[in-house]
């Protein structure tokens, strides 16, 4: 409301209704007058009135197009308008209503019904606008709540990936270099925000599951012994059991469950083909081969981006999703595409040791 009483508009043409509606009013409110429409929206857009009292039959602009003109203007839309008028066709009324006014009283009218009328709608105006300001509030808190609670997501998130990346030292940041590039591969692909949003988190976590894998294998230079390579298939699906009771609105465990799976079936752990893998899995898939293909790792040195994307190209179709790998071709082509975080440089020493085909463990 403006200031300790409520300022109320009234609009008509002729003076002795005027002078009426004022000697009514002018006891309990701030009282502004408009003779013409136009003077009328200048004032309202001016003054904010509380309410607005307004005739229909009126020169050059009637109530009508007042009304409709202040229901369209943003700073008076809000405004109760009651039209106050001669016209008592049931017609007219609805017009009324219509174009958005709250409330009609026809002439000749009793001061009390006037008092009573506007009274109602200031009273109901006032508890809107409260409801407005609450509404506001709690929208407010509640986008504050929701910063807060993904904020703490992303940092539960990014210890879980530490604990893992902590005891393989040889591939800090994997992790969330697969996630950026898992995420704009999928953006190329016209994935949701949302699915997006699921398959960064299960990018980030998707390697979570070697932590059950001895470090002594993790760290091991030279050639992985068949055992051993048993041994670290698993990491899926350690990383599935870890995740899978995380109410996530996301399937982000059968992700990291499936983001060894390859098209042909020859992946593990379910030996998945084609249509079983999950859209999101199979671009988790491209973007962990194409990191860790241009990574050092302790069994083999880095072999650059090229031969990442080579291995791509060659198995597109066959291993690794079409779409996916036409999407992650793009990026690096296009040089749209670079890695935030620096890969970890190469341990020199082990530049030598060999690759094992198939021997993707990452
Ligand atoms: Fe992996
Ligand atoms: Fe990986």
């Amino acid at each position: 409301m403006n200031g300790p009483r409520p300022l109320i508009l009234i609009v008509d043409d002729n003076t002795t209704n005027i002078d009426l509606l004022v000697n009514t009013l002018k006891a309990e409110y701030r009282l502004g007058i408009a003779k013409r429409g136009v003077n009328a929206l200048e004032y309202a857009e001016k003054y904010h009135p509380d309410l607005i009292l307004l005739d229909i039959m009126m020169p050059e602009m009637d109530g009508y197009e007042v009304c409709s003109k202040l229901k369209k203007n943003p700073l008076t839309e809000s405004t109760p308008i009651i039209f106050i008028t001669a016209m008592s066709e049931t017609i007219n009324k609805t017009m009324g209503f219509d174009l958005g006014a709250v409330d009609y009283i026809t002439k000749p009218f009793h001061a009390a019904e006037v008092k009573a009328r506007v009274q109602a709608h200031l009273a109901m105006a006032l508890m809107k606008s409260e409801l407005r300001s609450e509404n506001a509030l709690l929208e407010q808190m509640v986008t504050k709540k929701t910063a807060e609670i993904q904020n703490m997501l992303h940092g539960i998130i990014s210890s879980m990936a530490l604990m893992v990346e902590i005891r393989d030292p040889y591939t800090p940041g994997h992790q969330q270099r697969v996630a950026q590039l898992a995420c704009a591969i999928a953006g190329k692909m016209s994935l949701t925000e949302d699915a997006i949003e699921g398959l960064r988190i299960a990018a980030l976590l998707h390697d979570v599951g070697k932590i059950r894998i001895p470090v002594s294998i993790l760290n091991r230079t030279g050639k992985l012994l068949d055992a051993e390579m048993e041994v670290i298939k698993v990491h899926p699906q350690i990383s599935f059991e870890i995740l899978k009771n995380i109410p996530f609105p996301w399937p982000c465990a059968r992700m990291v469950l499936e983001h060894h799976e390859r098209l042909d079936g020859t992946g593990y752990p379910n030996n998945l083909h084609g249509d079983a893998i999950l859209i999101e899995s199979k671009i988790l898939t491209v973007a962990d081969v194409a990191e860790a293909k241009s990574s050092f790792r302790p069994y083999r040195p880095a072999q650059g981006i090229e031969a990442a994307l080579n291995e791509l190209r060659q198995h597109r179709g066959t291993l690794y999703d079409c779409a996916a790998v036409d999407a992650c071709l793009d990026l690096f082509a296009g040089g749209t595409f670079q890695f935030d975080l620096p890969q970890q440089e190469a341990i020199r020493h082990v530049s030598s040791l060999h690759n094992h085909p198939h021997e993707q463990i990452e």
